[in-house]
């Protein structure tokens, strides 16, 4: 017995050293971890059990016979993260760069489809060369059992990627197929075609971390929902966002253990500016809500325009959606309905409920908003909110004006409570523009147009702008005091917490793409 566990002794020792020695320094000397240390990270002390450690390839060509590492370049298995069980694959960059190829890919979908049929989410730390080369098509078969798992997982298990290397060619698509995406800033990339090809197609001139760096993708893009400093940043913040989130779309959404005390928050009385048209940070308002440094922030540098992200309310776990006055003055755009209809449709799917906080003038308006589509990305917010079943409370803030108030979560569109503050306007525009319109011809024909024109504003907006027109119709539930906020949130969550909401029977929706 003792020479047949010395066997198995050796051999599990071959897997733990992957690609050798040289390859690990040459890791650790970019700044990387190898793929078992960021497994140990992530996973709690002693959890980890692994699926498929002695598994190898099979091919022989270009003599690969000659070359057989243990575990073919990626660590699977599962553990648990502050006690929740995941599922986790770890590519690892010092066995032939982390290609995936035949039996790597089918290590990958082994555990994909343990998540799936346990409900448990699964977390991809990606660090490859793309498809191993020596392989061929079985690598690209490989892709594309992945990607189809991906598929199928999506809104049943939250399925969160990490980049922390290369990304290249079609391997973007399983992480662009899953809920959230972390890159590593200078150790990270994602593009379908490099630098090289980019320069042979398009005569562009680019460097890796340009096309596709973490900065890019969290800022240009939208692709990367994380940008983080280094490895170890990376790991501790998928752990945070893991406590946000249920393990799978039959769950409720976590909460904490919470004591209630003075709830009211005399701070949110003097944040809106008494001036309409001066910006203040709505990050602010979020902040005074919730529970003290639970906000989350997700595509933190994209979108500026409109917040999104996850934090506590009462111990409760909630997504944040809310327009942001001191960007662009909130303003809707292509990029921001995209960024704000995805992460409504995650909360839905996995039954967090949602907050929206509103201060919006509207759609930006130009030809570069509708060349790119403005109304189908409009549309996909609209869209996303209208089929959100989750409980859901609009507090307007300040403005919220024409389409933008219909699409904010509005009761129209199923809302469950929806709170306006007294500096409310809740109109189809502007008082400035509307009194243009309406009263054009008598502020031409006016003595002093200018003046004229300055009564009319002051008269539509004596009419409009506040939020008593639409509380008289309903459409608010109440206008509260800033200061009452939390305290009229908390309760409104609980008394949703049992909310039934269906949608009419049908096999997909039809989401403008
Ligand atoms: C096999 C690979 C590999 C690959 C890297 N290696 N990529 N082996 N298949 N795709 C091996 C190298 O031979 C080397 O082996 C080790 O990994 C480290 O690679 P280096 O080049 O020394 O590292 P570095 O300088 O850091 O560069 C990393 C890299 C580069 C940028 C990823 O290796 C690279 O460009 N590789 C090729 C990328 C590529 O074209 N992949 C195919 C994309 S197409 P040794 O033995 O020396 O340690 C694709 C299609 C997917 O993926 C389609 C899905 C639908």
């Amino acid at each position: 017995m003792t020479s047949k566990l010395d066997t198995l002794n050796s051999k599990k020792a071959e897997a733990l050293k992957g690609g050798g020695e040289k390859r690990i320094e040459s890791q650790h000397g970019k700044g990387k971890l190898t793929a078992r240390e960021r497994v140990q990270l992530l996973l709690d002390d002693d959890s980890f059990e692994e699926i498929g450690m002695l598994t190898s390839h099979r091919s022989s060509n270009f003599g690969l016979d000659k070359q057989q590492f243990p575990g073919d370049g990626v660590v699977t298995g599962y553990g648990t993260v502050n006690g929740r069980p995941i599922y986790v694959f770890s590519q690892d960059f010092t066995v032939f760069g982390g290609s995936l190829a035949e039996m790597h890919a089918k290590k990958i979908v082994r555990i994909m489809d343990l998540s799936l049929q346990n409900g448990v989410p699964l977390i991809g730390l990606n660090d490859s060369g793309g498809a191993r080369i020596q392989e061929g098509v079985v690598s690209l078969g490989g892709y594309a059992d992945i990607f189809y798992r991906n598929t199928l997982a999506s809104g049943v298990v939250p399925q969160i990627s990490a980049i922390m290397g290369p990304c290249a060619g079609g391997a973007v698509y399983s992480p662009a197929l899953t809920d959230f995406i972390y890159m590593v800033q200078d150790s990270s990339f994602m593009f379908v075609t490099g630098p090289n090809v980019v320069k042979t197609v398009t005569h562009e001139e680019v460097t890796s971390e340009e096309l596709g760096g973490a900065s890019t993708h969290s800022q240009k893009s939208g692709v990367a929902h994380f940008s983080v400093e280094n490895d170890l940043k990376c790991i501790n913040d998928i752990k945070k966002l893991l406590t946000y989130i249920p393990q799978n779309c039959e769950e409720q959404s976590p909460r904490y253990a919470y004591e209630a005390s003075d709830e009211l928050r005399e701070g949110l009385n003097n944040i809106v500016p008494e001036n309409p048209n001066q910006p203040y940070d709505m990050k602010e308002v979020i902040n005074e809500i919730v529970d003290e440094g639970s906000f989350y922030e997700v595509h933190e540098a994209y979108a500026e325009n409109i917040v999104v992200g996850f934090a506590l309310l009462g111990g409760k776990s909630i997504g944040v959606v809310a327009n942001q006055p001191a960007f662009l003055a909130g303003v809707l755009d292509n990029n921001a309905s995209n960024k704000g209809g995805r992460f409504v449709r995650f909360c839905d799917a996995f039954n967090i409920p949602l907050l929206v906080l509103e201060d919006v003038p509207g759609f930006l308006p130009g030809t570069e908003q509708e060349w790119n589509g403005i109304i189908n990305n409009g549309a996909k917010l609209l869209y996303a909110f209208c089929e959100a079943t989750v409980p859901r409370i609009t507090i307007i803030t300040r403005k919220a004006y024409g389409g933008a108030y219909d699409v904010m979560n509005s009761k129209h569109i199923g809302a469950d409570m929806n709170y306006a503050w007294p500096s409310s306007e809740i109109a189809v525009m502007g008082a400035k523009g509307a009194a243009e319109i309406i009263f054009r011809k008598e502020i031409q024909g006016a003595e002093d147009p200018e003046a004229k024109w300055k009564e009319k504003e002051a008269e539509y907006a004596e009419l409009f702008a506040n939020p008593y027109n639409a509380a008289k119709h309903g459409f608010i539930d109440e206008v509260i005091e800033p200061s009452e906020t939390r305290k009229k949130l908390i309760r409104a969550f609980d008394m949703l917490k049992n909310k039934v909401a269906h949608l009419p029977k049908k096999k997909h929706g039809n989401i403008p793409l």
